[in-house]
């Protein structure tokens, strides 16, 4: 067996010959001619001259062997629906998905945002963009019409799939009013609006534009729509984070290049054998769900499981009745989950039969050493950590259990991954940190491997100047995180160097969310920042000027005002976005020239010293939340 260090070398010394390698791993109609197109830095192309298809690797392809095997399996402990798709079932399901887009007018390189819950059409849907060539766009469906009508606007989708609603926790979500409030608010309007119709709320359909998905569905039943063969360099998908700005980025995706990350990654990190269950807890709307929900978890051949519910409900066994139920053989999750059962009895995990589970897989924040160690007593695999972003696609920094069994080290994700050039750099001169234990930005060298972003949707200035040049005369690409390498090559990530918030895995941009409380009318100036919790990772606090100071002159003021800016958030972005508290001040602290101060203000809710302050205007503003705080 080949040592990791060695196929790490060979990945970052010969990308070509490593990468021609991974490329087998997946179906071409058309062999790429060109492994790795670096003419244009720091747009790296990957397999030039390849075709092949996402939804042909994800689902067609194993028809010969196991169409008769289970490929999609959906629970909900909402609705109490669990049905079981083979891959033969899941193939006429996505050609029937494929034949209603194509009969609503979409064709390769059309847009089609998905707005939707846990549901099989949400799958049905992406596989079926995937299979005509159009670009997929998901929109996580717990945000609300703002950040719906934002990301409709910028995507400028011909169609948009929903449905009614979603339920969390036994509450339903209507998606409808949601939707059509975003569809209203955006400058772009989708020719038409195909709705997934689950019966738990109103649809009130506009005629013309709104389709039902059952409806039209019998118009095309036992309709043949074979792939469509797509340049490796094709789009597949755009997915939108958040940043330093309000404005979300559209992450662009190629075709062949992330069918071939996720094979290779489905086979040296995630122990994915054909045959095997997958389940992955996270949603269609992040990227993880994209990655290890849908295309990775089914282009490796095995069923994957779509989720709808929480990790507690009916109780905080849930979980574990599937691994047995399923015989998941891996399991992909984030430490927030983690730490909501952690509350409970670790009586109702281990009153199943895990012994079907190899591994448990967490990311999207920092999983702290308390955390990993009680699950990881608790289940008794492997606890595999792994660092990674949207832009990424995959993960950057774990271990490669696939290719060589390595002891994890709790607190730390692991060492680079095959084809992630990782170095860590000084903030501001750019000098790479080379001495053990020296913290600085995770920065990463060109070539970017496969799977990594193209580009940002229709903005390839953003692209370059966001993450490229955030370090002045410096090519790398930055992940906007702090962190440090140990003397045995191990990272250990430390947080954004931005605006950006981890809420109990969801990547949240205060800029957003600051965005949509200046929207109330009493709202005079507002600055949001992440402060640590111990259930969700992060949590956004807000400290706000209101404009008049009579409105919370006294407690009753302040509750109705905080009251109303939570709910305006709601409204406009998501409860997810909503802050955990909305603080009153008379003013906030900012440099003399007038930036806001959010690295003061985070140290001083976490309790730790602001650090440098030489160049605040007015020092009270601090000392004001220091002591509103201790009161
Ligand atoms: O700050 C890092 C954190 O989540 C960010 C990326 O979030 P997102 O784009 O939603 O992609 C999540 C894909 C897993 C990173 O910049 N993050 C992600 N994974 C970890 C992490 N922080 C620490 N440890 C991790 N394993």
């Amino acid at each position: 067996m080949t040592t990791y260090e060695a196929f790490y070398r060979q990945s970052v010394d010969q990308p070509d010959a490593f990468w021609a390698e991974q490329a087998k791993l997946i179906d071409w109609q058309t062999p790429p001619t060109r492994m790795c197109d670096n003419d244009h830095p720091p747009f790296t192309r990957w397999f030039g001259g390849g075709r092949t298809n996402l939804c042909h690797n994800a689902v067609d392809r194993h028809l010969k062997d196991r169409g008769q095997q289970p490929a999609l399996i959906h629970v909900s402990t909402e609705t109490g629906a669990e049905e079981t798709y083979t891959f033969a079932q899941l193939h006429e399901q996505v050609q029937l998905a494929a034949a209603m887009l194509r009969g609503l007018g979409v064709g390769k390189g059309d847009r089609v945002l998905i707005y939707m819950p846990m549901i099989p059409q949400a799958v049905f849907a992406m596989l079926a963009c995937a299979r005509i060539g159009a670009i997929h766009s998901v929109v996580f469906g717990g945000f609300a019409s703002v950040s719906l009508a934002s990301r409709i606007e910028d995507a400028a989708p011909r169609l948009i799939v929903s449905a009614d609603a979603g339920s969390r926790g036994g509450k339903v979500v209507a998606y409808k009013p949601l939707l059509d409030e975003a569809i209203y608010l955006s400058a772009h309007k989708p020719e038409a609006v195909l709705m997934v119709d689950r019966r738990m709320a109103p649809l009130d359909p506009a005629p013309g534009r709104d389709w039902d998905w059952d409806a039209l569905a019998l118009r095309h039943q036992g309709e043949v729509v074979p792939c469509e063969w797509l340049d490796s360099n094709d789009i597949s998908y755009t997915m939108y984070t958040s940043g330093t700005t309000g404005q979300p980025k559209g992450v662009q995706r190629d075709v062949g290049g992330y069918a071939v990350a996720l094979a290779a990654s489905m086979k040296h990190i995630m122990q994915g054998e054909a045959g095997g269950t997958y389940f992955c807890t996270s949603d269609i709307g992040w990227v993880v769900g994209h990655s290890y929900i849908v295309y990775g978890p089914l282009i490796a051949g095995m069923a994957t499981i779509l989720y709808e519910g929480l990790p507690i409900r009916p109780d905080a066994g849930v979980w574990w009745s599937l691994v047995e139920k399923f015989k998941v053989s891996a399991m992909f999750s984030a430490p927030t989950a983690v730490r909501v059962l952690k509350k409970h009895d670790q009586a109702l995990m281990k009153k199943y039969d895990l012994s079907s589970l190899k591994a448990l897989y967490l990311a999207g924040e920092p999983l702290d050493a308390p955390t990993a160690r009680w699950i990881s007593d608790a289940l008794g695999v492997p606890i595999i950590d792994n660092y990674w972003q949207t832009e990424t696609g995959w993960p950057i920094l774990t271990i490669a259990n696939g290719v060589e069994r390595k002891a994890s080290k709790f607190g730390s994700p692991g060492v680079p991954m095959y084809g992630w050039k990782v170095k860590i750099v000084h903030e501001t001169t750019g000098q790479e940190l080379t001495e053990p234990n020296q913290k600085g930005v995770v920065m990463i060298d060109l070539p970017t491997p496969p799977g990594f972003m193209q580009t940002i949707w229709r903005d390839d200035a953003r692209f370059v100047k966001t993450y490229w040049e955030s370090i002045p005369g410096k090519t790398a690409y930055s992940t906007f995180d702090w962190g440090i390498r140990d003397a045995d090559g191990y990272y250990y990530i430390l947080g954004r160097t931005d605006d950006v918030i981890n809420v109990a895995g969801h990547r949240l941009g205060t800029r957003e969310i600051e965005e949509s409380i200046s929207s109330h009318a009493g709202v005079a100036e507002v600055a949001v920042v992440g402060v640590a919790d111990t259930l969700k990772g992060q949590v956004a606090m807000a400290f706000v000027v209101p404009r008049h100071a009579a409105d919370v002159a006294d407690d009753a003021g302040q509750f109705k005002l905080e009251g109303e800016i939570m709910k305006a958030v709601d409204s406009q972005l998501g409860a997810v976005a909503r802050p955990s508290r909305v603080r009153f001040v008379t003013a906030l602290p900012k440099t003399r020239s007038g930036k806001l101060l959010r690295r003061a203000i985070q140290a001083v809710c976490e309790g730790r010293d602001p650090g440098d302050l030489t160049t605040i205007e007015d020092p009270t503003a601090l000392q004001q939340i220091k002591e509103l705080l201790a009161g």
